[in-house]
């Protein structure tokens, strides 16, 4: 597996695979990586005979005070979980390769209702960044697919638009969240976690599980549900962010008679914010 730092070296050993007649996927990543990561790479090389990864921690979708600066940065690590994943090649720019003109951008990529709402509304400005650096991203490896956690589910729904509205011909793939044994989903940020914040981190998973439950079971009081689920988060030591049950595609407020739902939460344990999702196809209209 190479490491090329810049736009040019990407360039031309994309062009190369492609002169080969290979179809180019693309992995793109802040870095840190964990099985979670390794599993969309190995996604990628399922479907296509070249993936591209990149690691890069993008300033423009941090907001002040986020962990821009302590995001941890472990390259070496992260080249062998690549290479062992199946990764063929690794864009790693600086951030001046990325934005030679600074951080006041000119040009920005926007996907303004998705991106409102949810990790939306208490990061400002993030999925903004998300989507502009994507799409320089995109721009830059061209490939025929790309692949993103499920985890970050508004992100997923957010680029799936801009992909749809941008007419970028790309296929977006979404890739299951890989969980540890207690049913927390892999996320760099766990390194932030205490022995005692860990260890009560799963609650948030249970709650949406909860949640579906209540759902499976006939409940459409979908206030009165999450309260009891915030309650839960809260007994747990989380400190609640938001807790939401939304229309699996819209992202919009879930309706009774909806059939495809997915539950997100945010919440903090200690500084450390974490998020999960959990989806929920109902088959019957309930009675
Ligand atoms: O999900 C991430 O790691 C980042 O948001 C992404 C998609 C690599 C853009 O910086």
């Amino acid at each position: 597996m190479n490491t090329v730092k810049t736009v040019r070296e990407l360039r031309a050993a994309v062009a190369r695979a492609r002169g080969e007649g290979k179809r180019i996927a693309f992995v793109p990543t802040m870095g840190n990586l964990h099985s979670g990561h390794a599993a969309l790479v190995t996604k990628a090389a399922q479907r296509a005979d070249f993936v591209v990864a990149s690691i890069f921690v993008n300033p423009l979708q941090f907001g002040a005070g986020e962990d821009l600066d302590k995001y941890p940065r472990t390259l070496a690590a992260d080249q062998e979980t690549l290479l062992q994943a199946g990764c063929h090649l690794l864009f790693a720019p600086t951030v001046e390769e990325m934005y030679p003109d600074g951080m006041t951008v000119q040009t920005r990529v926007s996907v303004p209702q998705l991106s409102e709402g949810l990790c939306g509304a208490s990061r400002p400005g993030h999925f903004e960044g998300v989507a502009t650096v994507v799409s320089k991203l995109f721009n830059m490896v061209q490939p025929d697919l790309a692949v993103f956690g499920e985890k970050d589910y508004q992100q997923l729904a957010v680029i799936r638009a801009m992909v749809r509205d941008l007419n970028m011909p790309i296929q977006i793939i979404g890739e299951p969240t890989v969980r540890a044994e207690d049913g927390l989903a892999l996320s760099s940020r766990n390194g932030y976690l205490n022995a005692e914040q860990r260890a009560a981190a799963p609650a948030l998973y249970q709650a949406l599980g909860q949640l579906a439950d209540g759902i499976r079971r006939g409940r459409r009081d979908f206030a009165a549900l999450l309260d009891e689920g915030q309650a839960k988060l809260v007994a747990a030591g989380f400190r609640p962010d938001y807790l939401e049950v939304r229309h699996a595609l819209t992202l919009k407020p879930a309706q009774p008679d909806d059939r495809d739902l997915v539950i997100l939460g945010a919440a903090y344990q200690g500084s450390t914010r974490l998020i999960d999702n959990l989806c929920l196809h109902l088959d019957e209209p309930s009675a």
